[in-house]
Protein backbone atom coordinates (compact mmCIF):
# COMPACT_ATOMS: atom_id res chain seq x y z
CA UNK A 1 0.00 0.00 0.00
CA UNK A 2 1.31 3.81 -0.85
CA UNK A 3 2.38 5.96 1.89
CA UNK A 4 2.43 9.61 1.66
CA UNK A 5 6.13 9.79 3.40
CA UNK A 6 8.33 12.97 4.87
CA UNK A 7 11.60 13.76 2.20
CA UNK A 8 13.74 10.44 2.79
CA UNK A 9 16.71 12.50 4.36
CA UNK A 10 14.37 14.42 7.29
CA UNK A 11 12.93 10.99 8.15
CA UNK A 12 16.51 9.27 7.90
CA UNK A 13 17.79 11.63 9.90
CA UNK A 14 15.17 11.56 12.59
CA UNK A 15 13.89 15.29 11.79
CA UNK A 16 11.01 17.52 11.86
CA UNK A 17 8.08 16.80 10.50
CA UNK A 18 6.62 19.65 10.49
CA UNK A 19 6.70 20.70 6.81
CA UNK A 20 4.34 17.74 6.29
CA UNK A 21 1.83 19.15 8.91
CA UNK A 22 2.14 22.93 7.02
CA UNK A 23 1.33 21.00 3.73
CA UNK A 24 -1.73 18.94 5.01
CA UNK A 25 -2.87 22.21 6.71
CA UNK A 26 -2.55 24.30 3.45
CA UNK A 27 -4.68 21.17 1.43
CA UNK A 28 -7.53 21.52 4.52
CA UNK A 29 -7.57 25.21 4.23
CA UNK A 30 -10.83 25.41 2.28
CA UNK A 31 -11.21 29.80 3.57
CA UNK A 32 -7.89 30.21 0.83
CA UNK A 33 -9.71 32.68 -0.79
CA UNK A 34 -6.20 34.34 -1.49
CA UNK A 35 -6.35 35.91 -5.29
CA UNK A 36 -2.81 33.86 -5.87
CA UNK A 37 -3.34 30.75 -4.07
CA UNK A 38 -0.23 28.32 -3.89
CA UNK A 39 -0.41 26.07 -6.25
CA UNK A 40 -0.50 22.26 -4.87
CA UNK A 41 0.96 20.00 -7.91
CA UNK A 42 1.20 16.49 -8.06
CA UNK A 43 4.03 14.84 -10.41
CA UNK A 44 3.32 11.48 -10.99
CA UNK A 45 7.15 10.12 -12.35
CA UNK A 46 8.69 12.55 -10.15
CA UNK A 47 11.65 10.87 -9.40
CA UNK A 48 12.71 10.06 -12.91
CA UNK A 49 14.57 12.44 -15.58
CA UNK A 50 11.96 15.20 -16.04
CA UNK A 51 10.12 15.14 -13.29
CA UNK A 52 13.63 15.63 -11.46
CA UNK A 53 14.06 18.69 -13.16
CA UNK A 54 10.18 19.91 -13.12
CA UNK A 55 10.02 19.73 -9.15
CA UNK A 56 12.99 21.41 -8.75
CA UNK A 57 11.61 24.23 -10.95
CA UNK A 58 7.47 24.50 -8.93
CA UNK A 59 9.71 24.73 -6.11
CA UNK A 60 11.72 27.28 -7.35
CA UNK A 61 8.16 29.38 -7.94
CA UNK A 62 6.81 28.72 -4.54
CA UNK A 63 4.53 25.60 -5.49
CA UNK A 64 3.97 22.75 -2.99
CA UNK A 65 4.81 19.73 -4.57
CA UNK A 66 4.35 15.91 -3.81
CA UNK A 67 6.63 13.45 -5.93
CA UNK A 68 4.88 10.03 -6.87
CA UNK A 69 6.81 7.24 -7.98
CA UNK A 70 7.91 3.95 -7.26
CA UNK A 71 9.24 2.96 -4.18
CA UNK A 72 13.35 2.26 -4.30
CA UNK A 73 13.59 3.86 -7.23
CA UNK A 74 17.20 5.70 -7.14
CA UNK A 75 16.45 9.49 -7.45
CA UNK A 76 18.34 11.20 -9.76
CA UNK A 77 18.14 14.51 -7.75
CA UNK A 78 18.76 14.72 -4.44
CA UNK A 79 18.01 18.30 -4.12
CA UNK A 80 14.24 19.07 -3.29
CA UNK A 81 14.31 15.97 -0.71
CA UNK A 82 14.65 18.46 2.08
CA UNK A 83 12.83 21.25 1.19
CA UNK A 84 9.88 22.22 3.23
CA UNK A 85 7.23 22.36 0.12
CA UNK A 86 7.95 18.70 -1.25
CA UNK A 87 6.48 15.77 -0.25
CA UNK A 88 7.09 12.13 -1.44
CA UNK A 89 4.59 10.08 -2.03
CA UNK A 90 5.33 6.48 -3.09
CA UNK A 91 3.36 3.99 -5.02
CA UNK A 92 2.97 2.32 -7.91
CA UNK A 93 0.54 4.14 -11.04
CA UNK A 94 -1.21 1.06 -11.43
CA UNK A 95 -2.92 1.11 -7.91
CA UNK A 96 -6.14 3.16 -8.13
CA UNK A 97 -5.81 3.46 -3.70
CA UNK A 98 -2.10 4.87 -4.36
CA UNK A 99 -2.89 7.44 -6.58
CA UNK A 100 -6.39 8.17 -5.06
CA UNK A 101 -3.94 9.17 -2.18
CA UNK A 102 -1.61 11.13 -3.89
CA UNK A 103 -4.41 13.19 -5.43
CA UNK A 104 -5.64 14.33 -2.46
CA UNK A 105 -5.79 18.05 -2.45
CA UNK A 106 -3.72 18.79 -5.51
CA UNK A 107 -4.89 21.85 -8.29
CA UNK A 108 -2.49 20.46 -10.94
CA UNK A 109 -1.39 17.10 -12.31
CA UNK A 110 2.05 16.40 -14.35
CA UNK A 111 1.46 12.97 -15.80
CA UNK A 112 4.79 11.83 -16.41
CA UNK A 113 5.00 8.33 -16.13
CA UNK A 114 5.30 5.79 -18.43
CA UNK A 115 5.74 2.30 -17.86
CA UNK A 116 7.11 1.38 -21.35
CA UNK A 117 9.58 2.19 -23.79
CA UNK A 118 9.09 2.83 -27.68
CA UNK A 119 11.72 0.36 -28.86
CA UNK A 120 10.59 -2.24 -26.54
CA UNK A 121 7.24 -1.94 -26.31
CA UNK A 122 5.60 -4.09 -28.86
CA UNK A 123 7.27 -6.80 -27.40
CA UNK A 124 4.38 -6.86 -24.63
CA UNK A 125 1.22 -4.48 -25.97
CA UNK A 126 -1.17 -5.99 -23.09
CA UNK A 127 1.12 -4.86 -20.78
CA UNK A 128 1.55 -1.22 -22.09
CA UNK A 129 -2.02 -0.72 -22.42
CA UNK A 130 -3.17 -1.73 -18.69
CA UNK A 131 -0.40 -0.15 -17.15
CA UNK A 132 -0.23 3.25 -19.00
CA UNK A 133 -3.63 3.60 -20.85
CA UNK A 134 -5.82 1.53 -17.67
CA UNK A 135 -3.60 3.05 -15.35
CA UNK A 136 -4.80 6.58 -17.23
CA UNK A 137 -8.50 6.31 -17.72
CA UNK A 138 -8.23 5.17 -13.71
CA UNK A 139 -6.67 8.36 -13.21
CA UNK A 140 -9.00 10.56 -14.99
CA UNK A 141 -11.58 9.20 -13.08
CA UNK A 142 -10.69 10.58 -9.53
CA UNK A 143 -9.50 13.48 -10.65
CA UNK A 144 -12.91 14.35 -11.85
CA UNK A 145 -13.97 13.63 -8.48
CA UNK A 146 -11.11 15.04 -7.13
CA UNK A 147 -12.44 18.15 -8.60
CA UNK A 148 -8.42 18.39 -10.25
CA UNK A 149 -8.31 21.64 -11.50
CA UNK A 150 -5.55 20.77 -14.80
CA UNK A 151 -3.97 17.82 -15.78
CA UNK A 152 -0.66 17.92 -18.02
CA UNK A 153 0.45 15.04 -19.99
CA UNK A 154 3.93 14.16 -21.64
CA UNK A 155 3.22 12.50 -25.07
CA UNK A 156 5.52 12.08 -27.87
CA UNK A 157 6.45 13.39 -30.71
CA UNK A 158 8.76 10.88 -32.13
CA UNK A 159 6.24 8.11 -31.92
CA UNK A 160 2.87 9.73 -32.34
CA UNK A 161 2.79 10.82 -36.12
CA UNK A 162 4.31 7.57 -37.48
CA UNK A 163 6.73 8.10 -40.83
CA UNK A 164 6.41 11.85 -41.41
CA UNK A 165 4.74 12.96 -44.56
CA UNK A 166 5.67 16.29 -43.96
CA UNK A 167 9.16 17.93 -42.00
CA UNK A 168 8.82 19.71 -39.96
CA UNK A 169 6.10 17.54 -38.55
CA UNK A 170 2.79 19.83 -37.09
CA UNK A 171 0.30 18.49 -34.94
CA UNK A 172 -1.96 18.37 -37.56
CA UNK A 173 -0.05 15.50 -39.34
CA UNK A 174 -1.39 12.53 -39.49
CA UNK A 175 -1.28 9.59 -36.53
CA UNK A 176 0.07 6.46 -37.59
CA UNK A 177 2.64 4.99 -34.99
CA UNK A 178 4.60 1.99 -35.47
CA UNK A 179 4.85 1.10 -31.71
CA UNK A 180 2.82 0.82 -28.83
CA UNK A 181 4.22 3.19 -27.18
CA UNK A 182 3.11 5.63 -29.64
CA UNK A 183 -0.77 3.63 -29.64
CA UNK A 184 -1.10 4.20 -25.79
CA UNK A 185 0.68 8.01 -25.68
CA UNK A 186 -2.35 8.40 -28.39
CA UNK A 187 -4.64 6.84 -26.77
CA UNK A 188 -4.36 8.60 -23.58
CA UNK A 189 -4.29 11.76 -25.19
CA UNK A 190 -8.17 10.72 -26.89
CA UNK A 191 -9.23 9.69 -22.85
CA UNK A 192 -8.16 13.59 -22.45
CA UNK A 193 -10.04 14.98 -25.27
CA UNK A 194 -12.81 12.85 -23.89
CA UNK A 195 -12.85 13.52 -20.23
CA UNK A 196 -12.88 17.07 -20.79
CA UNK A 197 -15.90 16.71 -23.28
CA UNK A 198 -17.73 14.80 -20.72
CA UNK A 199 -16.57 16.32 -17.19
CA UNK A 200 -14.56 19.89 -18.40
CA UNK A 201 -11.37 18.66 -16.95
CA UNK A 202 -8.78 20.99 -18.56
CA UNK A 203 -5.77 19.00 -20.07
CA UNK A 204 -2.74 19.98 -21.84
CA UNK A 205 -0.50 17.50 -23.85
CA UNK A 206 3.50 17.70 -24.61
CA UNK A 207 4.13 16.09 -27.45
CA UNK A 208 7.81 15.71 -26.35
CA UNK A 209 10.87 15.69 -29.05
CA UNK A 210 14.17 14.12 -27.80
CA UNK A 211 14.77 15.76 -23.98
CA UNK A 212 18.63 15.57 -23.18
CA UNK A 213 20.11 17.02 -20.20
CA UNK A 214 21.86 16.78 -16.55
CA UNK A 215 20.51 13.83 -14.99
CA UNK A 216 20.16 12.02 -17.65
CA UNK A 217 21.29 8.47 -17.65
CA UNK A 218 24.06 7.55 -20.30
CA UNK A 219 23.83 4.20 -19.33
CA UNK A 220 20.13 3.74 -21.12
CA UNK A 221 18.89 2.20 -24.01
CA UNK A 222 17.64 5.38 -24.87
CA UNK A 223 18.30 8.90 -25.51
CA UNK A 224 21.27 8.99 -28.30
CA UNK A 225 22.58 12.35 -26.78
CA UNK A 226 23.16 10.65 -23.55
CA UNK A 227 24.55 7.41 -24.53
CA UNK A 228 26.67 8.77 -27.12
CA UNK A 229 28.28 11.91 -24.50
CA UNK A 230 28.68 9.22 -21.48
CA UNK A 231 30.58 7.24 -23.96
CA UNK A 232 32.98 9.36 -25.56
CA UNK A 233 33.54 11.01 -21.94
CA UNK A 234 34.49 7.39 -20.68
CA UNK A 235 36.74 7.44 -24.28
CA UNK A 236 34.68 4.24 -25.65
CA UNK A 237 33.45 3.48 -29.10
CA UNK A 238 30.21 4.65 -30.16
CA UNK A 239 28.05 2.08 -31.95
CA UNK A 240 25.66 3.93 -34.64
CA UNK A 241 22.86 2.03 -35.82
CA UNK A 242 23.33 2.67 -39.34
CA UNK A 243 25.43 5.12 -41.80
CA UNK A 244 24.55 8.08 -38.88
CA UNK A 245 22.13 10.38 -41.17
CA UNK A 246 19.50 9.74 -39.32
CA UNK A 247 18.08 13.10 -38.11
CA UNK A 248 16.09 13.73 -34.77
CA UNK A 249 15.04 16.71 -33.34
CA UNK A 250 17.10 17.29 -29.28
CA UNK A 251 15.84 19.83 -26.88
CA UNK A 252 17.21 20.47 -23.80
CA UNK A 253 15.51 19.40 -20.60
CA UNK A 254 15.07 23.09 -19.33
CA UNK A 255 13.23 24.08 -21.98
CA UNK A 256 10.77 20.93 -21.78
CA UNK A 257 10.70 22.06 -17.95
CA UNK A 258 9.49 25.44 -19.03
CA UNK A 259 7.15 23.61 -21.80
CA UNK A 260 5.36 22.02 -18.38
CA UNK A 261 5.31 24.96 -16.39
CA UNK A 262 3.87 27.53 -19.13
CA UNK A 263 0.74 24.53 -19.99
CA UNK A 264 -0.36 24.66 -15.97
CA UNK A 265 -1.53 28.07 -17.11
CA UNK A 266 -2.60 27.96 -20.22
CA UNK A 267 -6.32 27.53 -21.22
CA UNK A 268 -7.29 28.10 -24.72
CA UNK A 269 -8.93 25.83 -27.26
CA UNK A 270 -5.76 24.13 -28.11
CA UNK A 271 -4.51 21.21 -26.18
CA UNK A 272 -1.90 19.66 -28.15
CA UNK A 273 1.57 20.83 -28.49
CA UNK A 274 4.48 19.73 -30.24
CA UNK A 275 7.69 20.71 -27.85
CA UNK A 276 10.89 19.98 -29.67
CA UNK A 277 14.10 22.31 -30.38
CA UNK A 278 11.90 22.65 -34.39
CA UNK A 279 15.96 21.93 -35.55
CA UNK A 280 17.25 18.51 -36.78
CA UNK A 281 20.51 17.09 -36.17
CA UNK A 282 21.67 13.40 -37.44
CA UNK A 283 23.57 11.18 -35.54
CA UNK A 284 26.71 12.75 -37.28
CA UNK A 285 26.20 15.92 -36.15
CA UNK A 286 25.48 15.19 -32.65
CA UNK A 287 29.02 13.38 -32.30
CA UNK A 288 30.50 16.33 -34.21
CA UNK A 289 28.97 18.62 -32.00
CA UNK A 290 30.39 16.43 -28.79
CA UNK A 291 34.18 16.64 -30.52
CA UNK A 292 33.18 20.04 -30.57
CA UNK A 293 31.89 20.86 -26.68
CA UNK A 294 34.57 17.81 -25.15
CA UNK A 295 37.66 18.62 -27.00
CA UNK A 296 37.49 14.97 -27.61
CA UNK A 297 37.56 12.20 -30.20
CA UNK A 298 34.62 10.42 -30.68
CA UNK A 299 35.73 7.19 -32.03
CA UNK A 300 33.03 5.68 -34.24
CA UNK A 301 31.35 1.99 -35.09
CA UNK A 302 28.57 1.99 -38.18
CA UNK A 303 25.92 -1.11 -37.85
CA UNK A 304 23.67 -2.20 -39.55
CA UNK A 305 20.55 0.11 -39.76
CA UNK A 306 17.11 -0.83 -37.96
CA UNK A 307 14.39 -0.80 -39.92
CA UNK A 308 12.08 0.95 -37.70
CA UNK A 309 13.89 4.02 -37.17
CA UNK A 310 12.18 6.82 -39.85
CA UNK A 311 14.84 8.91 -41.65
CA UNK A 312 13.82 12.04 -40.30
CA UNK A 313 11.78 13.38 -37.20
CA UNK A 314 11.79 17.13 -36.72
CA UNK A 315 8.61 18.68 -34.87
CA UNK A 316 7.07 21.80 -36.09
CA UNK A 317 6.89 23.79 -32.86
CA UNK A 318 4.80 27.04 -34.19
CA UNK A 319 2.05 26.43 -32.19
CA UNK A 320 3.50 26.13 -28.75
CA UNK A 321 5.10 29.29 -29.59
CA UNK A 322 1.54 31.05 -30.18
CA UNK A 323 -0.64 29.27 -27.79
CA UNK A 324 2.03 29.14 -24.84
CA UNK A 325 3.96 31.69 -25.15
CA UNK A 326 6.81 29.22 -24.76
CA UNK A 327 9.83 28.79 -27.03
CA UNK A 328 13.57 27.02 -26.83
CA UNK A 329 15.73 29.23 -25.44
CA UNK A 330 19.20 26.80 -25.03
CA UNK A 331 20.92 25.87 -28.05
CA UNK A 332 22.01 22.43 -28.69
CA UNK A 333 25.91 23.13 -27.78
CA UNK A 334 24.93 25.12 -24.73
CA UNK A 335 22.51 22.23 -23.82
CA UNK A 336 25.43 19.72 -24.38
CA UNK A 337 27.91 22.21 -22.27
CA UNK A 338 25.48 22.15 -19.41
CA UNK A 339 25.22 18.43 -19.89
CA UNK A 340 28.95 17.37 -20.40
CA UNK A 341 29.93 19.53 -17.05
CA UNK A 342 27.25 17.75 -15.13
CA UNK A 343 28.43 14.33 -16.17
CA UNK A 344 32.62 15.26 -15.64
CA UNK A 345 30.83 16.69 -11.67
CA UNK A 346 28.75 13.74 -11.37
CA UNK A 347 30.47 10.19 -12.23
CA UNK A 348 27.93 7.76 -12.93
N1 LIG B 1 13.00 10.76 -22.25
C1 LIG B 1 12.53 10.75 -23.50
O1 LIG B 1 13.26 10.55 -24.46
C2 LIG B 1 11.05 11.04 -23.75
C3 LIG B 1 10.64 11.45 -25.04
C4 LIG B 1 9.27 11.70 -25.25
C5 LIG B 1 8.37 11.52 -24.22
N2 LIG B 1 8.81 11.10 -22.98
C6 LIG B 1 7.84 10.89 -21.92
O2 LIG B 1 8.12 11.79 -20.85
C7 LIG B 1 7.75 11.20 -19.62
C8 LIG B 1 8.91 11.29 -18.63
O3 LIG B 1 10.06 10.73 -19.24
P1 LIG B 1 11.45 10.57 -18.46
O4 LIG B 1 12.52 10.58 -19.49
O5 LIG B 1 11.52 11.51 -17.31
O6 LIG B 1 11.28 9.06 -17.96
P2 LIG B 1 11.90 8.35 -16.68
O7 LIG B 1 11.86 6.89 -16.95
O8 LIG B 1 13.20 8.96 -16.29
O9 LIG B 1 10.83 8.71 -15.54
C9 LIG B 1 9.59 8.06 -15.46
C10 LIG B 1 9.30 7.81 -14.00
O10 LIG B 1 8.06 7.07 -13.94
C11 LIG B 1 8.20 6.12 -12.92
N3 LIG B 1 7.31 4.98 -13.14
C12 LIG B 1 7.34 4.06 -14.12
N4 LIG B 1 6.40 3.13 -13.94
C13 LIG B 1 5.75 3.46 -12.79
C14 LIG B 1 4.69 2.88 -12.07
N5 LIG B 1 4.09 1.75 -12.48
N6 LIG B 1 4.27 3.48 -10.94
C15 LIG B 1 4.87 4.63 -10.50
N7 LIG B 1 5.88 5.24 -11.15
C16 LIG B 1 6.32 4.65 -12.28
C17 LIG B 1 9.65 5.66 -12.97
O11 LIG B 1 10.06 5.08 -11.74
C18 LIG B 1 10.37 6.96 -13.31
O12 LIG B 1 10.85 7.60 -12.14
C19 LIG B 1 7.34 9.75 -19.94
O13 LIG B 1 5.93 9.70 -20.04
C20 LIG B 1 7.94 9.51 -21.30
O14 LIG B 1 7.18 8.56 -22.05
C21 LIG B 1 10.14 10.89 -22.73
Amino acid sequence: MGQVTPALSAAAQGGSFNHIKRWRATLNNSENTSPNPVKRSLVLGGRGFIGTHLIDALLDQGHFVRCFDRPNVAPLGESHFNHPNFELCEGDFTSEAEVAKALEGCDVCYHLVSTTLPKSSNADPVFDVESNVVATIRLLNLAVKSGLRKIVFISSGGTVYGDPTQVPIPETHATDPACSYGIAKLAIEKYLALFHRLYGLDYTVLRLANPFGEGQRTYASQGAVAVFLGKVLRGETVEIWGDGTVVRDYIHVSDVVKALLASSAQSGEEHVFNIGSGRGHSLNEVLDAIERVTGRNASREYLSGRGFDVPVSVLDIERAKQSLGWAPFVSFDEGLERFAAWLLDNPE
